[in-house]
């Protein structure tokens, strides 16, 4: 029988995916309007300015009992006082739950239950982070390295950044005294 060379690569010390399957993604400042609270900060930035990138290994289609796995890397780097982060989201499929675990850096996943209640959880390497359905999620990072997060999620479960467009998270983390700190 012929033995099969893996179809992607994942070195969780470099926090690096690879291989055929694996999509890249990155978000840009001006593809977050609105995101951050300081207008007045993010218009005076490089809106080419990259906030994080993605990277996704995705086998098959979307369907269910199907999952995804990647690693999100959340750049240093603050607008005004506001440290860099994701967009965040729910689940298209509200009931879709993910993992998340720290890689690399340092910072922390806000979780936000439909009741718009807020917990916070640090991330760091080897944090282990069980995001139930439900729950909108937004990482930050709150370090001067790169944020590196590894999430395996079922892969019909879709994104809806709508709801967070419309009302946000009711927790910010900022830097205050040179320390990240949660409004
Ligand atoms: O599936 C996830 O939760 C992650 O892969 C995120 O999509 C990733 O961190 C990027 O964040 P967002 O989708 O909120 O832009
Ligand atoms: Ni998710």
């Amino acid at each position: 029988m012929n033995i099969l060379q893996a179809q992607a690569f994942f070195d969780g010390a470099s926090a690096t995916l690879s291989g055929a399957k694996v999509v890249h993604s990155r978000k840009k400042l001006k593809e977050l309007p609105g995101v951050f609270a300081d207008s007045g900060a993010f218009a005076r930035m490089d809106p080419e300015t990259v906030v994080y990138e993605v990277d996704a290994h995705q086998e098959g289609e979307a369907q269910e009992g199907g999952l995804l796995f990647g690693i999100s890397h959340v750049h240093p780097g603050k607008v005004g006082d506001e440290f860099f982060m994701t967009k965040g989201h729910y689940h298209a499929l509200r009931n879709r739950a993910e993992y998340y675990w720290g890689l690399g850096g340092e910072g922390l996943l806000l979780l936000m239950q439909e009741d718009r209640s807020v917990r916070v959880e640090r991330v760091c390497p080897g944090s282990l982070h069980y995001i139930p359905g439900n729950v909108a999620h937004r990482l930050v990072n709150t370090g001067l390295e790169t944020l590196h997060v590894g999430a395996c999620w079922p892969s019909d479960a879709g994104h809806d950044y709508q709801a967070i467009t419309d009302a946000g998270f009711p927790a910010r983390v900022v830097e205050k005294d040179g320390r990240a700190v949660v409004i």
